[in-house]
């Protein structure tokens, strides 16, 4: 059967051999930023598996920007080079590769999820905490620090760099963490953003963040390279971010060369009341690209052919990304992809043909 998953999607100069990413999906694994060994093992095999583009963790721009001490991290040339061979592995298995560029703000500092919860003291390798305004996400994370125009301009010009640097490592595209209540999402919702300064208030105040990192990442990357943003549409709380003011600031930062955005949701704060279940998302990024034009992803409990078929044939979405389903099942796009699209490795041609 001819199906549109499978067939391929060029942004700017990047050419996707199928519509099927791989979701970033935060590994915990890292020691001091690196990727290791985990990393290699783990993205790999989801290249060979048959996504198009495998989308790299939330990768942070600069150490007090990790999640857990355990993220990745972009913020040195020694990063840059760890990463490069990682990106050299993804390649030979047959898939392009982006890098999820990424600042957690007042959800930085926090466990990594199987060895606790909430704030990790500085005592044991934890570190002070930026946001927006001094509101923190819940009783058990860090109380941030307000940032002033020094810690704003400095994580600017941290997400430049690590973009230079993932340019420099081979990746073939960027993409913008601007979701699920890490810095840029903080910073984007009411909710989150109490400042009196021109980074707060109005949607414009409160979307200058995005509108002054997407063109200043933009600088830094060829004109052949897309940039990816990824976006929570709604915070799913009464008077948040909602799909209104988030379709309006990416039509703002379309200009500024964002060429593909990845639609999501929540993230902000623990009282959101989310609509779990199957495809759950995919009516948020209908509306989203119905407003922008933007090339649109869609992701979240996507996990059969028909449902991924349905959410690219009625317009919702111009690709998909799978995220738990890779993580059971890492062959799955391979098996579902017709024969003609299926590009396995050579040595793995006698099993797919
Ligand atoms: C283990 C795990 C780690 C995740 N880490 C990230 C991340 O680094 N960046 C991000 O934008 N989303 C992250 N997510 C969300 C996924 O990218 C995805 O949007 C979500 O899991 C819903 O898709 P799914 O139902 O296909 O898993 C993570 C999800 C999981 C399960």
């Amino acid at each position: 059967m001819q199906t549109l998953y499978s067939r391929p999607l060029t942004l700017r100069g990047l050419e996707l051999k199928n519509r099927i990413f791989m979701a970033p999906m935060c590994q915990y694994s890292a020691r001091d930023g690196m990727p290791g060994a985990w990393h290699l093992r783990h993205y790999v095999e989801r290249a060979i598996g048959g996504v198009a583009l495998v989308v790299i963790e939330a990768t942070a721009v600069s150490p007090e920007g990790r999640i857990s001490p355990a993220d990745l991290g972009l913020w040195s040339d020694e990063h840059r080079d760890a990463f490069a061979p990682l990106v050299a592995a993804i390649h030979e298995a047959g898939a392009k590769v982006a890098v999820q560029l990424a600042h957690a703000g007042r959800k930085a500092s926090t466990a990594v999820p199987w060895l606790g919860k909430g704030l990790v003291p500085e005592a044991d390798g934890g570190w002070e905490v930026i946001g927006p305004s001094a509101a923190r996400f819940d009783d058990s994370y860090p109380m941030p620090r307000e940032m002033g125009p020094g810690d704003i301009e400095r994580v600017e010009l941290a997400f430049a760099a690590a973009a230079r640097r993932a340019v420099e490592a081979g990746f073939d595209a960027v993409e913008l963490h601007a979701a699920h209540g890490y810095l840029v999402h903080q910073f984007l919702s009411p909710l989150s953003n109490r400042r009196a300064d021109g980074y707060g208030g109005s949607l414009e105040g409160r979307s200058r963040l995005l509108r002054e990192i997407a063109p200043a990442v933009r600088g830094v990357l060829p004109d052949s390279m897309p940039l990816l943003a990824r976006v929570s549409a709604t915070d799913w709380i009464e008077g948040g971010w909602d799909v209104e003011e988030c379709s309006a600031t990416l039509n703002a930062v379309k200009a500024a060369g964002v060429d593909f955005v990845d639609v999501s949701s929540g993230g902000l704060s623990p009282a959101a009341k989310m609509p779990v279940g199957p495809g759950y998302q995919v009516g948020l990024a209908s509306r989203v690209r119905a407003a922008t034009g933007l090339p649109t992803g869609a992701v979240g409990l996507l996990t059969t052919p028909e449902q991924i078929e349905q959410a690219l044939v009625t317009g919702s979405a111009d690709a998909v990304s799978l995220g738990r389903l890779l993580l059971r099942d890492p062959y799955w796009p391979a098996r579902q992809l017709p024969a003609e699209a299926r590009t396995p490795p050579a040595q793995y041609l006698r099993a797919f043909a």
